[in-house]
């Protein structure tokens, strides 16, 4: 049986990493904040997989990532996908500290405790999956605390795959641009959900990248609308 935890599967691209990932002999470890949002998620899998087990945690702060931890147990992860996000969308004179550490806890300080603690477990064939984004690499106005966090992310996760490499587990980093989801529901401005990717298509890339034979390493996937960047 494999073990698969993804955080931030209670909606947008973590439920439909969920969704497409659920198979007979995974059990998915799904995390979440929102008890009724993540029970959608565990319902629409449940049929699909071996088993689901919901996981309410704020990984907002480090004692919520401990918590979590202790949740999952001993028992080695197959796959840890990176995905819980937040963007706080403002111009950077007006950032607050707590959303400038909140932003830090969730998008990169999780990410590092969660790596640092499952990956010496994992077994050799077992992959990581970080969520980043295009703002991983290009700096947009109003996006400082979001870009800076992604950028942080990419640095470490970028490292983080160097030291796996000997122990046959793959570091894979996507990179998708504007998808339809509820994490713009935040952000000041018309925002064209037309133009947007969908989470099931960030999804099927992260599918394609698992897919591979265990030594082969896709490295980093850009995924993006044809007709450009918003
Ligand atoms: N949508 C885009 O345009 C886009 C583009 C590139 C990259 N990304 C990245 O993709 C990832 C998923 O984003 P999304 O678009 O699917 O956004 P979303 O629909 O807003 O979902 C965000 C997920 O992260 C979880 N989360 C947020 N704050 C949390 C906290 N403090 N503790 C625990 N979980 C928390 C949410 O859980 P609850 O709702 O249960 O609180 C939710 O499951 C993020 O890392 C984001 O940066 C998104």
């Amino acid at each position: 049986m494999k073990r698969y935890l993804i955080t931030g599967a209670s909606r947008g691209i973590g439920r439909a990493i969920a969704e497409k990932l659920a198979k007979p002999d995974v059990t998915l470890l799904l995390q979440g904040r929102d008890t009724v949002a993540l029970a959608e998620t565990c319902k629409s899998v449940t049929s699909h997989c071996a088993r689901v087990i919901s996981l309410i945690h704020d990984l907002a702060v480090p004692k919520g990532v401990s918590d979590l931890i202790a949740e999952v147990g001993g028992n080695p992860l197959d796959l840890l996908v990176n995905n819980a996000g937040i963007a706080i969308v403002k111009p950077f004179g007006e950032i607050t500290m707590v959303e400038w550490e909140q932003t830090l806890g969730v998008n990169i300080t999780a990410p590092f405790l969660l790596m640092q603690h499952f990956a010496p477990k994992m077994p050799p064939g077992a992959s990581i999956v970080n969520i980043l984004s295009i703002a991983a690499k290009t700096g947009f106005a109003n996006w400082g605390s979001y870009c800076m966090s992604k950028f942080a992310l990419e640095g470490l996760s970028q490292s983080i795959r160097e030291e796996l490499r000997d122990h046959k587990i793959r570091v894979i980093n996507i990179y998708p641009s504007a998808t339809d989801t509820n994490i713009w529901s935040n952000v000041a401005g018309n925002w064209p959900r037309d133009k947007m990717i969908t989470a099931t298509q960030v999804a099927d890339a992260v599918a394609f990248a698992l897919a591979q034979p265990p030594d082969v390493l896709v490295e980093n996937i850009t995924l993006g609308n044809l007709g450009g960047d918003l």
